[in-house]
């Protein structure tokens, strides 16, 4: 790992570890995906060992895959309809806690498990912090017949679309069946005017703005851990 990498790594290690504050016996915990969020399973997994009693809630097959590896108990939606709180990762955060989510592919379970939590907490190195959401680009979910019409769609909206493949070149599928679209936005300037044209697209699935829904992110250098609360 270079050295910047391995500092990325650490802070995205920390973040995890000031998450697990949030946790507490009995609760029901939503487990995210991506890298960050794959420290905070590994770090739950390490507590569950030493006795802590909790079930989670995985928002993708490999947390689940690991979850389950590390001796997590696992349920779904027909044992528990509400997450106390969920742990997870994102592409960028702004101040007001706003996301861009999906760069890992997992944005609809991510979505659905964030909606039914009662606390939804967002561990992130400092690097994605931002003053305004759209550098990095938007993630949106498509069912793969509409993906053509979606696509010209999107970019009737401004926006450029790009299929997501996978490390083969293939179309990239995700856990549900369906296509990304990763879209160029540039600045958005209003994310809840964009996150409501795309949703109105029939064939949309689902975006990876999630506008209001966390509401603390820890953001972590390599060497400290700052809070943020959505006022
Ligand atoms: C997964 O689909 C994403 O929403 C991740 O939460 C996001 O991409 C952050 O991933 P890292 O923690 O790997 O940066």
């Amino acid at each position: 790992m270079l050295a910047m990498e391995a500092t990325v790594d650490k802070a995205k290690e920390l973040a995890a570890q000031r998450s697990l504050e949030f946790i507490q016996d009995g609760m029901v915990v939503g487990m995210g995906s991506g890298t960050t969020a794959t420290h905070f399973i590994k770090l739950l997994g390490e507590r569950v060992q030493q006795g802590l009693k909790v079930r989670g809630i995985p928002s993708s097959r490999a947390s689940e895959d690991l979850a389950r590896s590390l001796g997590i108990p696992v349920i779904d939606f027909h044992d528990a309809t509400e997450i106390d709180v969920t742990i997870d990762g994102a592409d960028e955060v702004t101040h007001k806690l706003d996301l861009i989510k999906g760069g890992g592919g997992a944005l609809l379970r991510e979505k659905i498990v964030a909606s039914a939590s009662k606390l939804f907490v967002v561990v992130a190195d400092s690097r994605k912090l931002v003053e305004r959401l759209g550098k990095f680009p938007l993630p949106v979910e498509v069912i793969q017949m509409a993906a053509p019409l979606v696509a010209r769609k999107l970019e009737a909206l401004g926006v450029k679309p790009t299929v997501r493949r996978n490390s083969s070149g293939g179309d990239y599928i995700t856990d549900e069946g369906n296509l990304i679209l990763d879209c160029a936005c540039g600045q958005i300037d209003d994310p809840q005017k964009l996150a409501a044209e795309i949703r109105a697209i029939v064939g949309v699935v689902e975006h990876g703005l999630f506008l209001g829904m966390a509401n603390i992110a820890l953001i972590a250098s390599d060497t400290d851990v700052k809070e943020l609360t959505r006022s």
